[in-house]
This record gives C-alpha cells, sequence and structure tokens, in this order.
C-alpha cells in the first residue's frame, strides 16, 4: 500500500476541537501531568510553524512550536506535541510535520529547537540529547529525553539554565 498524501496547512481556530479530540486519542488522559506540557501552558504558540495534516476532511496529526527563553537566550523553541492518529501512524506523517516545522523554523531564524521525546524517533530529524544539567524544565524530565537540533553549528552549547515560555 503507497503512503496517503498528508495535506498540510496551519493550525487554526477552527481546529481546536479536532485537535482535543486528537490529543485524546494519540495521548491519553496523562498528558496533562507532562513537565512539557507546563512550558506550553505559559508560552506562546507560533502560529506559522504549527501545523494540521489532513487526509480528506479527517485530521491526521499535527505538530505545535512554542517560543521559548532557555536562560538568557530567546531565539528558541519548544517542539511539541507531536500527534498522530493511531490510525494512520507509520505512514510518514509525523515525518512531514517535522521536516516542515524544522525547515520553517530554520528560515525564520531560529537557532535551536528543543523537545522531550524518544532520541531513537528523532535522530533521524538531527536531534541529539542535550548533555545533562545543562538545560532544565521547570519540573521532572529524564534527561535521555531531553533533546535539541541546533541550526547553526555549535549553537547548541550557548543554551544554558531554565525554560520558560516567552509568552
Ligand atoms: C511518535 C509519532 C509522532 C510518530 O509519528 P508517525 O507518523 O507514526 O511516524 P513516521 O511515519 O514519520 O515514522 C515512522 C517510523 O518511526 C518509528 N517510530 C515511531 N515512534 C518511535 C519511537 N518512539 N521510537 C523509535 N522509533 C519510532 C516507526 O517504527 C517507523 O519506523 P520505520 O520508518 O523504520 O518503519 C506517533 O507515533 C505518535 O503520535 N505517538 C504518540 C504521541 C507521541 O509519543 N508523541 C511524541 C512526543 S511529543
Amino acid at each position: 500500500m503507497t503512503n496517503p498524501e498528508f495535506l498540510m496547512r496551519p493550525e487554526g481556530r477552527e481546529d481546536v476541537q479536532a485537535l482535543n479530540d486528537l490529543a485524546a486519542r494519540a495521548f491519553g488522559p496523562g498528558r496533562f501531568a507532562r513537565t512539557a506540557h507546563r512550558v506550553r501552558e505559559s508560552a506562546a504558540v507560533v502560529k506559522a510553524l504549527s501545523h494540521t495534516a489532513w487526509v480528506g476532511d479527517e485530521l491526521a496529526g499535527s505538530i505545535r512550536f512554542a517560543a521559548i527563553n532557555v536562560g538568557e537566550h530567546s531565539d528558541a523553541l519548544l517542539l511539541g506535541p507531536l500527534m498522530v492518529d493511531p490510525k494512520w501512524a507509520g505512514q510518514g506523517c509525523g515525518r512531514a510535520l517535522i521536516e516542515k516545522g524544522l525547515e520553517l523554523a530554520k528560515a525564520q531564524g531560529f537557532a535551536l529547537v528543543l523537545l522531550v521525546g524518544d532520541l531513537p524517533y528523532y535522530e533521524r530529524f538531527g536531534f541529539q540529547r542535550v548533555p545533562p544539567g545543562q538545560i532544565m524544565l521547570p519540573g521532572p524530565v529524564d534527561p535521555a529525553r531531553l533533546l535539541g537540533v541546533e541550526f547553526i553549528p555549535g549553537a547548541l552549547k550557548k543554551f544554558e539554565g531554565m525554560v520558560q515560555g516567552e509568552a
């Protein structure tokens, strides 16, 4: 079977209900307790980077980016949530959303994208582990899952300290 075509468009206000439903399907009830969720609550969503992926009129996946400060620096983003409906998993939807978001983030001059996730999935997009203790989130995070991709070689090194939402 060939992969479906995922039509991507920037997230709009009219997508709220469909996104809430998708979050329940992709993450389940534990999603509000996550540390990354706590940062995102206080951070502005970067609308131009945050996309929904559709198959016909069905929401298959979505990605969001939030503007953050890391210590003194503000040219960073927190990726998440990335959600793919289990029904459409493994068919390139996650890849398409990540590649689109990273390409736009780079073009807009951001230096770093952080996320909390599985390295075996995200390393294919250039993410690496943040050295333990370099960057902190306001809550518990498994250091093996704090990942970053730098758009300027060596940029990750300058980001040190606490992550805060840039409202
Ligand atoms: C993780 C997730 C976003 C991947 O999206 P997707 O559209 O299924 O992924 P893609 O089709 O782009 O890639 C599929 C590949 O990634 C691999 N993969 C998926 N999740 C993985 C993980 N956690 N670790 C390692 N590999 C993973 C698949 O095995 C597959 O490998 P293959 O290409 O060798 O067959 C999706 O499964 C999902 O929404 N999961 C629940 C929510 C979540 O964990 N979000 C991420 C944290 S914010």
